[in-house]
Formats: C-alpha cells, sequence, structure tokens
C-alpha cells in the first residue's frame, strides 16, 4: 500500500501558534493579578517557563555571569536558585577553589538542583532551604549574589535585600535579572527604590526592558 504523505497546512501551524501565544498571555495576565494579591513562588511544576530557547536568549546564564563579571574563586549567593539553571554554570565558572551557595524556599526545587549536582559531579556548591529574609543566610562572606526572576515573589522584598546586604563582603556586587513575560516582574524604578533603602549603590543596567540585569554594590571597602 503507497504510504500516504499529508500537506502542511500553513493555516493550522498559524492558529496552533496564536493559541499558544494567547494561552501563554491570558495565564501570565491571572497570574500577574495574582501575584498583586498574594507573593506566591513559582511551582515546580512551570520550570519549563524558565528552561527554554526563549529565556536562554534573553536571560541566559552565561549573560547574567558575564554582566555580573563572575570569576574563578569567588564565593557567590543564589537567591531563589529553583532547580539550578543559574546554580550550576556559576558552579563551573567559579571552579574548585570557589563556591556557589543556592538558597530556596521550595524543597522540590532544591531536590531538582540536587540530582543534577550529583549526575555533573560538583563538588563546590551547597544548599539552603529557607526563605529570603528568614536569617538564614550567613554574614560578611560573598562577593557576588544573584536574584534572577525570583524578587518579585518573595513577600517581603525589604527584608530580603537586606539580608542580602548583610551576606554579601564590602565591594560585594547584588545581581537583579528581570525578564518578561514573568508575571512577578520588577521594573527598573522598583529596583531602585529597594535596594537604596537596604544600603546598596547602583553600578549598571544593562539590557533592555523586555529583559535586563541591575547590578548593586554594597559599598565600604577598598574599590578593587
Ligand atoms: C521563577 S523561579 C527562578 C529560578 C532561577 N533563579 C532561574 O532564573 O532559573 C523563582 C524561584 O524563587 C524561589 N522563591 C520564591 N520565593 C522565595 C523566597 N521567599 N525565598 C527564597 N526563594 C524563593 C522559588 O521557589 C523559585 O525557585
Amino acid at each position: 500500500m503507497a504510504a500516504r504523505t499529508e500537506s502542511v497546512n500553513p493555516k493550522k501551524w498559524l492558529n496552533a501558534f496564536l493559541g499558544v501565544v494567547g494561552v501563554t498571555a491570558v495565564l501570565t495576565a491571572i497570574l500577574r493579578l495574582q501575584s498583586r494579591r498574594q507573593s506566591l513562588p513559582c511551582p515546580a511544576w512551570l520550570t519549563v517557563l524558565l528552561e527554554n530557547p526563549y529565556m536562554n536568549s534573553v536571560a541566559g546564564a552565561d549573560k547574567i555571569l558575564d554582566r555580573m563579571a563572575l570569576e574563578p574563586g569567588m564565593k557567590v549567593l543564589d537567591v531563589g536558585c529553583g532547580p539550578g539553571r543559574l546554580t550550576i554554570p556559576a558552579a563551573r565558572r567559579v571552579g574548585p577553589t570557589g563556591t556557589v551557595t543556592a538558597l530556596d524556599i521550595q524543597p522540590e526545587m532544591l531536590h531538582r538542583l540536587q540530582d543534577r549536582i550529583v549526575t555533573q559531579g560538583l563538588t563546590n556548591i551547597q544548599t539552603i532551604q529557607a526563605g529570603a529574609g528568614e536569617g538564614k543566610m550567613p554574614v560578611n562572606t560573598f562577593d557576588r549574589a544573584m536574584l534572577v526572576t525570583v524578587l518579585g515573589e518573595i513577600p517581603d522584598r525589604q527584608k530580603a535585600l537586606t539580608e542580602i546586604f548583610a551576606a554579601l563582603k564590602p565591594n560585594g556586587v547584588l545581581s537583579i535579572t528581570e525578564a518578561l513575560p514573568d508575571p512577578h516582574y520588577q521594573s527598573p524604578t522598583q529596583l531602585q527604590k529597594l535596594t537604596q533603602a537596604a544600603g546598596f549603590k547602583e553600578q549598571s543596567c544593562t539590557g533592555s526592558w523586555v529583559a535586563f540585569t541591575m547590578n548593586f554594590v554594597k559599598p565600604g571597602g577598598q574599590a578593587s
């Protein structure tokens, strides 16, 4: 029997594409409204929204780590690490003389990260299960801290930023990345207000309104 070939129907594909875009837009709008009433952590089953070609192009790990000038030997704090999209590349970049401390409020996220740590044989990552602002971060320890699409999920942002400030060494840098269509997206103006109140000084802003990274320094030491 001859094989039947099906012709590609462009209209069908266009409708499917528009359907996916529409569903994403509606879901984002619902989550955005919900997040204004209550800050909720991104559920583990939604990590597909973090690890995909779109996020890699606008807020990929290498780009974010370059922007914070992460170097071998540094100590890094990854706040709201999720399943480790940034944690694993950061651990590779700081190498055996550096460390990454990965903190997340959800055990499920840390289980996923732990699987990756074991599979990839990394020995320079430690995890902390806690909410940012709960006082579980070591003080005066880190050269870099990062918050990548996390801040808007934290109920008490000011408390969390004050704790991160204390966790950094003098001249340490906090790097915050925000990307649309994250329903918890924070604008540069919101970030400026919150970080300033915690004691940080703005250092740089890179990217566009779609996805940007702002770096903030903890003043107090000799310039390096
Ligand atoms: C959108 S995900 C981002 C994960 C990762 N930073 C990335 O870019 O792939 C947000 C993460 O922040 C965590 N999170 C939310 N609220 C938190 C809090 N109060 N303290 C610590 N982590 C929190 C969530 O559990 C989730 O893993």
